[in-house]
């Protein structure tokens, strides 16, 4: 059974720059709550209660954010305010959330490190802290159940347009069986000419402790950055890595046009929201449109 999960939130979010320069990518909103919200509430929708957020300089109202606020609740209590009141506490009662501070962005394999100790030596979760899954079982269930039937160390995949493979950590391999894939390979960032497949990457993995020695001996790969991506490499060619093609919409919350996007189909899931924005996007757009949006 897997009971932790790490969630690396430490780097800059360039990307999105000017908008990440104070804030931090993984607290920006989607509808009515920040994204690390969203991830965190997966990581608890699988069973998970104890959840490590790594995270960096400038990156505090995260921790603002999971931290109680007695004053901000009493003031509530006062005034009745039950659902918002309620809210804080669904919030504060998700998990367990401790905090760790990468001390230099050297990279997703080197934030994961960090880790080590209060994994200790049982199976985890990592949930990338700038990636939004919406699914009608939650990505990292469906990540965990297939851990449960299966073992070993998996990650989660998703098939992107071969446009896209450059964006992410894509691998070689083969179906196994449904959603399952024997992983023989995987490399970051490839460009489409020379990548193995179209199977990405989906930033939710489950690792087993043995990760933390392969880490140990990983030296900077693309970017001179520690990459996760490389330590799984090593785990894939001695036939130890799984990979498990998710079911559901993945939004890369980096990217300007997946956040964009995250907000409007979320919303319009949403029953306060979800029906007047429906009416307004069939205003703009035209009901043909707006029925695709
Ligand atoms: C990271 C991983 C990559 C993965 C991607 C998913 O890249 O290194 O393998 O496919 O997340 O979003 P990053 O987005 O941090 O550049």
């Amino acid at each position: 059974m897997i009971r932790k999960a790490v969630i690396p939130a430490a780097g800059y979010g360039t990307r999105l720059l000017l908008l990440t320069k104070s804030l931090p990518k993984e607290m920006l909103p989607i509808v009515d709550r920040p994204v690390i919200q969203y991830v965190v509430e997966e990581a608890a929708a699988a069973g998970i209660q104890d959840v490590l957020i790594i995270i960096s300089r400038g990156k505090r109202a995260i921790e603002e954010h999971f931290d109680r606020h007695p004053e901000l609740e009493a003031l509530l209590t006062t005034k009745g305010r039950t659902a918002e009141l309620e809210s804080l506490h669904r919030l504060s009662s998700m998990a367990r959330i401790h905090f760790d501070w990468q001390q230099t962005l050297r990279g997703l394999g080197d934030a994961v490190a960090y880790a080590r100790d209060h994994v200790g030596r049982e199976p985890f979760a990592v949930l990338l802290g700038d990636t939004v899954v919406r699914s009608t079982v939650p990505a990292t269930l469906q990540l965990t159940n297939m851990h449960k039937l299966h073992g070993g160390a998996m990650v989660a995949l998703e098939e992107v347009p071969s446009d896209k493979v450059s964006r992410y950590g894509v691998i070689r391999g083969l179906s196994a069986d449904g959603r399952l894939y024997r992983i023989d390979g995987l490399q970051e960032k490839p460009p489409p000419e020379a990548a193995p497949s179209n199977l990405a990457v989906a930033g939710r993995y489950v690792l087993t402790p043995d990760i933390f020695d392969v880490l140990e001996r990983t030296t900077p790969g693309r970017n001179d950055e520690i990459q996760l991506t490389d330590a799984l490499n090593e785990l894939a060619e001695t036939g130890r890595l799984k990979g498990v093609r998710i079911d559901g919409r993945r939004y890369d919350i980096g990217s300007r046009l997946d956040w964009l996007q995250a907000n409007i189909d979320l919303a319009l899931e949403r029953p306060d929201v979800g029906p007047g924005l429906r009416g307004y996007l069939t205003t703009l757009l035209g009901p043909g449109d707006a029925t695709d949006a």
